[in-house]
């Protein structure tokens, strides 16, 4: 049987987690894989449209699609999560919860991110509209043990989807 897995992708805001993500879900799915998205801004849209971006309403936020991942990951869906998620500690927490789990590090640098912007958002920070923005005046805590760093400023989409999936089949999850 095919094995459940959460693929957690963590960056910055428009470092190219979703794009990655979306692509990865196409191919896997054409392969007869059970699959399921969890991505931040939908997600914030309908189950923690009460939060915030405060570090406990981002705390809050990844606690509940902690939850959601898991109940997933254990009736063999591979779950494809893209979430700022700016926090070692919570990211700890939920690596440990999920249990089969590999963290993927969109790691582009800022000036990739705010020359994408692909919502304006990082123009509304730099112009100080929006306070707390993660990459700008709000802190993004780097991973230490990744299973997986991409860099989209040196790789295609293509390149970075064929890594992750080869490191999924490395560790026995395809
Ligand atoms: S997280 O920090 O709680 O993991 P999440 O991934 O759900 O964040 O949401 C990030 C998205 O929310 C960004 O892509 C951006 O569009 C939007 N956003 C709005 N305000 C902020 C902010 N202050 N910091 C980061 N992202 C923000």
């Amino acid at each position: 049987m095919s094995k459940g897995v959460t693929v957690w992708f963590t960056g910055l805001p428009c470092s190219g987690k979703t794009t990655i993500a979306d692509r990865l879900g196409e191919v896997l799915r054409g392969r007869g894989e059970k699959v399921e998205r969890l991505d931040g801004d939908t997600v914030r849209k309908g189950l923690t449209s009460d939060l915030g971006f405060s570090k406990e309403d981002r705390a809050e936020n990844i606690k509940r699609v902690t939850f959601v991942a898991k109940l997933l990951t254990r009736n063999e869906v591979k779950v494809l999560a893209t979430f700022v998620s700016p926090y070692i500690d919570r990211r700890q927490k939920t690596r440990e919860e999920i249990g089969e789990f590999m963290m993927v590090y969109v790691r582009t640098p800022v000036k990739e991110c705010i020359r994408r912007d692909v919502k304006g958002m990082y123009a509304k920070a730099l112009a100080g509209e929006i306070k707390g923005f993660t990459g700008i005046d709000d802190p993004y805590e780097e991973p230490v043990n990744p299973e997986l760093v991409v860099d989209t400023d040196k790789e295609t989409i293509e390149e970075s989807v064929q890594k992750v999936l080869a490191e999924m089949e490395k560790r026995g999850y395809l």
